[in-house]
């Protein structure tokens, strides 16, 4: 049976996606003001394993992967690729047939997006993207669940993605395909996402725009959304930090949105760059529910990946 890897939002169905997003929701109410560590009442992945490579740097999605298996009743398992045999040639395939024996689950961080599928290809056990150089869909699900928190239903609302076209902008592009909100993308002529992606995505039912005014596109929007300048990897930081300044997040570019209109960032931020301390501090930033979201939201994947949703 090929197993149900989390590669991409876009190769999900709606439904899978809701069901996800409800059990994130879910989880997470039941389970307020708990200890961080201790487990859900039915524990449902008692006795799984998961473990997670890691090709780049990781706060977020190493820390939340770890509370959401303890609290789902399983256990983690994480490793610097470049210190495994990875590091030292074994290929990609070896490794997945030799970890499909050992743990449950595997969540791979990775420089390129290829490498991941080649994974997933030759993994008999279900395979997480944890961010490559194309995507960050986990991430996706954490800012959905946060845009439905704090503002209801995401269908039909508008979101706006000023400066970079990069992979966790990618994830909003595959979730617009799915979730019927409008994203408007704002980017520097070099930098916009990946036109055939947008092509498929425009296909499959999305209602994406791509601009270089950051103006028009954080019009009125309920949603403003950004990112680094210079993800793990890219090596052209002059040239980015000179091209990216007007699609810095600031107060008088947030006033142009909706009048309560919420600020959504990865994380890490780089302060004084693509956002400013007033608004990433200020009342509409909602980056620690987001970043919190994390948890919840991949506890569902994880149960999903899993058979277990
Ligand atoms: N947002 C996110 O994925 O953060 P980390 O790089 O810290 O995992
Ligand atoms: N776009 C950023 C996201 C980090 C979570 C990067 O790839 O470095």
């Amino acid at each position: 049976m090929t197993p149900r890897h989390f590669l991409d939002i876009a190769d999900l169905s709606r439904e899978e996606l809701r069901a996800i997003l409800d059990e994130a929701h879910a989880r997470k109410a039941a389970r307020l003001d708990w200890p961080k560590a201790k487990r859900d009442e039915d524990a449902p992945l008692e006795g799984y394993a998961l473990a997670m490579i890691f090709q780049k740097n990781s706060t977020r999605t190493r820390v939340s992967f770890e509370v959401a298996m303890t609290q789902l009743g399983g256990h983690t398992i994480s490793l610097s690729a470049a210190d495994t045999q990875l590091g030292r040639g074994e290929t990609v395939q070896d490794t997945a047939r030799v970890l499909a024996r050992m743990v449950d689950c595997v969540m791979i961080r990775a420089n390129a997006h290829d490498d991941v599928l080649s994974y997933a290809t030759a993994s008999a056990i279900p395979v997480i993207n944890g961010l490559t150089d194309l995507s960050h869909p986990c991430q996706i699900l954490a800012d959905v669940m946060t845009i439905e928190e704090w503002s209801g239903d995401i269908a039909g609302k508008s979101v706006a993605w000023l400066g970079d076209g990069n992979n966790v902008c990618m994830s909003f592009v595959h979730a617009a395909e799915k979730l019927g909100f409008t994203l408007r993308i704002a980017t520097p002529a070099a930098y916009a996402p990946r036109t055939q992606e947008i092509a498929a995505a425009r296909a499959a039912g999305a209602d994406v725009s791509i601009s270089v005014d950051p103006h028009t596109a954080i019009a009125n929007a309920d949603v403003v959304v950004t990112d680094t300048w210079v993800s793990m990897g890219d090596t052209d930081k002059d040239a980015r930090l000179a091209a990216f300044p007007p699609y810095a997040i600031n107060e008088a570019m947030m006033a142009r949105a909706a009048k309560d209109a919420m600020f959504l960032h990865c994380l890490p931020a780089h302060r004084g760059e693509e956002v400013t301390d007033a608004v990433i501090d200020g009342a509409r930033s909602a980056v620690w529910d987001e970043a919190e979201n994390r948890i919840h939201a991949q506890k569902a994947v994880l149960m999903w990946c899993l058979g277990k949703l």
